[in-house]
């Protein structure tokens, strides 16, 4: 099991269906873990996600599973991340949510320690602001599911020097994922160029082009890719694509806007696999 020096423990913040998934690769790789959530009922969904993700991870035997799940805990408490030797945060896609949290860490963690986030679209540089160290703050962008997707997108803010750019990277490869840098701009590479592609198939649906079914198998068969634009946008969370698209949107102009189908989703409350409705449904 590889770790890499002077990382012991890392701090997730948010137990949410990505912070679930980085705090079960990062206890599979070796580090212990604190996940912290604001309700004790998100923590343990959170927990539980964990714990059944490890027992799916074919590449680890029961000893394996058991040792990855006792390196990670639960809290609901900031303060306890004051151990951490780094933090990643992946709460609600809301700027001032983030500011607020990297405020709180700045003051709670050592000095050294790297704080990261795994926004999709908001600026890391203005989330860094709200710190005293935007030299160690850096966008470590996984993606979903976390513990399948090989690829993570480490995001260069504009203070963040290039030591922590090579230890986030560092990081990343040490969970066995491959990466690639993006300047911080509105949407860093993956979701600049998705976003407009998921609000096309859901305009596509909407002015009835074609069926969801064909929209998506349209997509998967034509293009090669393993989600069609809807499949995809459940998968996400609607409420994620939608607030993603509003950032892209209000930096990058109307060609961003998103489709008056999707907020209204997001309003009824149908969020995609997550609440079991989005644009297919999902038993239990
Ligand atoms: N869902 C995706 O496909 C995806 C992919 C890449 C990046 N992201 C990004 O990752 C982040 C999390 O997304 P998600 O899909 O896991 O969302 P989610 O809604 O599943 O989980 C977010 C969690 O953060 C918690 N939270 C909110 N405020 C908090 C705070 N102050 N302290 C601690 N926890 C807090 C919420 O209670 C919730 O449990 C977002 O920034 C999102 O844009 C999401």
């Amino acid at each position: 099991m590889s770790k890499l020096a002077d990382i012991g423990t890392v701090g997730v913040v948010g137990a949410g269906t990505m912070g679930s998934g980085i705090a079960q690769v990062t206890a599979a790789a070796g580090y212990d873990v604190i996940v912290r959530d604001v309700e004790s009922e998100y923590v343990r969904d959170g927990l539980e996600s964990v714990e059944s993700g490890l027992e799916r991870d074919d590449s680890l035997d029961g000893g394996a599973v058991r040792a990855a799940r006792d390196r990670v805990r639960g809290t609901t408490r900031l303060d306890e991340l004051a151990e951490a030797d780094l933090v990643v945060e992946a709460a609600a896609e809301e700027l001032g949510v983030k500011q607020d949290i990297f405020a709180d860490l700045d003051r709670t963690c050592a000095d050294g320690v790297v704080l990261a986030s795994n926004t999709s679209t908001l600026s890391i540089t203005a989330i860094a602001a709200a710190t005293d160290r935007s030299e160690r703050v850096v966008g470590i962008h996984f993606m979903n599911p976390v513990p399948v997707m090989p690829g993570v997108e480490v995001v260069v803010g504009e203070h963040t020097t290039a030591e922590t750019v090579a230890f986030a990277h560092a990081f990343a490869e040490d969970l066995g994922k491959t990466t690639w840098e993006s300047d911080d701009k509105p949407g860093f590479v993956v979701n600049r160029v998705l976003m407009p592609w998921i609000n096309e198939g859901i305009r596509a649906y909407d002015e009835d082009v074609a069926s969801k079914e064909d929209i998506d198998t349209g997509l998967k068969l034509g293009t090669n890719v393993p989600m069609g634009p809807l499949e995809l946008a459940d998968h996400i969370g609607l409420d994620i694509v939608l607030q993603a698209s509003e950032t892209l949107h209000e930096e990058l102009g109307d060609r961003y806007r998103p489709a008056y189908l999707l907020r209204r989703k997001v309003e009824a409350g149908d969020l995609g696999k997550k609440t079991g409705k989005g644009f297919y449904e999902y038993g239990e």
